[in-house]
């Protein structure tokens, strides 16, 4: 009887092998390369830019001093007095009733032989490398007539002093005195003294410390290894300030672009919301100095080549929060702020606020295409808000293009409800979030096979797959969500008839502080790592060619077939046929491809790949290079050949049409 058993179940298993093998023969893949699919828009692939783990102040705004204005709740946060056993001298906080930056500090000292001062700790230390220059700048004023000098030190984790220079000749006006720092050892958690020589008061303000050597050398600048990476993804366009917190957890705690632009100390420092959304990880310190805001976005955009995307908030704030919403008699307010912001962006310098961006230093307009009502909003009070944005949008700026939205979700009553909605409102953009099990990713590639071109175009403007969180609770950037979102963007290119646009989300994320994962790019206060994910994105946003050609394999587009997912487009500039494929079998494929209607192709195609077999593998900070793409030629004859795509593969071939 066993012996039967065990004859059936090795007479089932040959047939299964022989099932796969005969299966796997099929997988011939034919590319037509004459067939003229849509055109991939040059937005196509982008990026989601968010305040969230300490992306902006601590991350990529290379500003090194933390409540650089006293603004925060607690005017010392950060701050540790510097006043001896004895104190000598005495610390104060001023405020001048001006609503944007009222708080300064006064620091007295007693004594002529006394030091006395302040010591910054920085967005969990501050990151400073040897022999790099850092320039240190205060608001400053003096008060009485003597002349006290300040001393400003680098100081690293063991209180030695790593960098220094002085600074006096301060009158009893304010004004902004400047200082060089060079530093004399690398140091991830280093922190800066701010010390009052000599007797007298000193009243101080804006103490502020960034590195020299900035993106592009721009004073109030950018982290140059961060920005280097966003721009070596050679983004479509940026989104920006966000996420939610665009909607703030309650309306007074929006983001308001207005008070993110002019000179930096007169703008409003304000709470993170997400100081306090996530219980685990509440950092009390997460504020918004503003120094990154609404110009610096739209510089960045220009710098990055990429279309600037700004969302604004639609008179609600965010639904998982309060829901608060501004009654329908106020929402004049919140519009105008959008017309507005199209006027900074675009306007004549004549215009009010299109000369505001001329006194900030571009007079050129910053060519603002397209505009995001509410993030992720749902229910009938946000058609109300969408209705009477658009109306007024459109009536003065109708060729700004809008981009509704369809809530949080990728699917339900909600997401159902929103979509009929938006097909009659009709913005020319519509923003899908998902953030989904990497599985969810490999099922859905097909997810845009069937919706309808004739209304908005998609905007897939958040998505990340989320794996199952480690008991820390963080979700790992691992290969297996990164093969998940391959495969599905293969959907997405596929469909450049209704997808437009996508980006990944969360984009930067501080290794000490972070609020949400996984996320595209991690950092520290040195160093910064590209996950698997980064690669993805980066392979498709710089191989995504001009238009789709149908790649076909048992009559079908292939988004699943034998774990096999496939997009081809044709690269008019360079005359290559761009072949993107996924293998997310835990087996090599040897697969057929045939190149059809082109009489000739290159003798050889030039292959990029990402692949590893331990799926839960990821970059890390400290590894940063498990997993990275590997470039390589193959030589080919003919119009058909095999191709060997490894295990757990993404795979982007290039070959030349002759
Ligand atoms: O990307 C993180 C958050 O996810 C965004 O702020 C929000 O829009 C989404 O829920």
């Amino acid at each position: 009887m066993r012996l039967q058993m065990r004859k059936r179940l090795l007479l089932l298993s040959s047939l299964f092998m022989l099932l796969c093998s005969l299966k796997a023969q099929n997988n011939t893949i034919t590319i037509h390369a004459d067939q003229k699919g849509a055109n991939i828009s040059p937005t196509m692939w982008g990026l989601f830019f968010e305040d969230i783990n300490f992306a902006a102040d601590g991350g990529v705004y290379a500003e090194l001093v933390k409540n650089r204005s006293f603004e925060f709740n607690n005017p010392f946060m950060g701050w540790r007095r510097l006043m001896g056993r004895i104190p000598r001298g005495r610390l104060d906080v001023f405020n001048t009733g001006n609503p944007n930056n009222p708080r300064y500090i006064q620091i007295i000292n007693n004594s002529a032989d006394s030091t006395v001062g302040i010591q910054n700790e920085g967005f969990r230390g501050m990151g400073v490398q040897e022999g790099a220059t850092y320039n240190f700048s205060v608001l400053i004023k003096k008060a009485g007539t003597k002349n006290p000098s300040l001393v400003i030190e680098l100081v690293n984790s063991k209180g030695e002093v790593i960098g220094t220079t002085s600074l006096s000749g301060f009158t009893d006006k304010w004004n902004k005195h400047k200082a060089k720092l060079t530093a004399t050892a690398t140091e991830a958690k280093a922190s800066l003294r701010v010390l009052v020589k000599g007797e007298g008061t000193l009243h101080m303000d804006m103490i502020s410390l960034f590195p020299q050597d900035t993106w592009k050398g721009r004073e109030n600048g950018f982290r140059k290894d961060l920005v280097q990476k966003l721009y070596d993804l050679k983004p479509g366009f940026i989104r920006f300030p966000g996420g939610c917190i665009v909607e703030g957890r309650d309306l007074a705690n929006r983001y308001q672009w207005k008070n993110t632009v002019g000179k930096v100390e007169d703008r409003k420092v304000i709470i993170n919301r997400w100081s306090s959304e996530i219980a685990q990880r509440s950092p009390a310190d997460y504020y918004q100095s503003y120094g990154l805001g609404f110009y610096e976005y739209f510089l960045l955009a220009e710098d990055l080549g990429a279309e600037p995307l700004p969302i604004l908030n639609c008179g609600m704030a965010c639904q998982f929060n309060t829901g608060e919403l501004v009654a329908m008699e106020q929402l004049d307010t919140y519009i105008q702020d959008a017309l507005d912001l199209i006027e900074f962006a675009n306007g004549a310098i004549t215009t009010k606020w299109g000369k505001l961006r001329a006194e900030m230093g571009h007079p050129a307009p910053f060519n603002l295409k397209k505009l995001g009502v509410g993030n992720e909003q749902w229910g009938p009070e946000y058609i109300t808000r969408a209705k009477a944005f658009t109306a007024v949008i459109k009536k003065k700026y109708p060729t700004i293009e809008l981009i509704g939205s369809v809530g949080p979700y990728s699917g339900g009553e909600n997401f159902e409800y929103l979509w009929k909605e938006m097909k009659t409102l009709k913005p020319e953009l519509v923003d899908e979030h998902y953030y989904s099990p990497p599985n969810w990713f490999l099922r859905n590639a097909r997810r845009y096979d069937t919706y309808d071109v004739s209304g908005p175009k998609i905007f897939a403007g958040e998505f990340a797959a989320h794996d199952r969180p480690l008991p820390d609770g963080r979700r790992k950037n691992n290969w297996y969500g990164a093969l998940a979102e391959a495969a599905f963007m293969t959907g997405l290119e596929r469909n450049a008839r209704v997808v437009s646009m996508a980006s990944y989300a969360p984009l930067f994320a501080h290794v000490d502080v972070w609020q949400w994962s996984p996320n595209l790019i991690w950092f520290n206060n040195l160093t910064s790592v590209a996950t698997a994910n980064y690669y993805v994105q980066q392979l498709f946003s710089t191989n995504k060619g001009s238009y789709v050609v149908p790649a076909i394999m048992n009559e079908k587009s292939i988004a699943g077939e034998d774990s096999l997912y496939v997009s081809a487009t044709i690269d008019d500039r360079s005359n290559e046929i761009i072949i993107k494929l996924v293998n997310a079998n835990p087996a090599q494929k040897n697969i057929t491809i045939n190149i059809t209607g082109v009489t000739r192709i290159a003798n050889k195609l030039t292959v990029t790949t990402l692949s590893n077999t331990d799926l839960q593998l990821e970059n890390s900070v400290e590894q940063q290079t498990n997993i990275i793409p590997v470039k390589k030629e193959i030589s080919i004859s003919g119009n058909s050949f095999t191709y060997m795509a490894e295990a757990s593969s993404m795979n982007v071939i290039r070959i030349q049409k002759n």
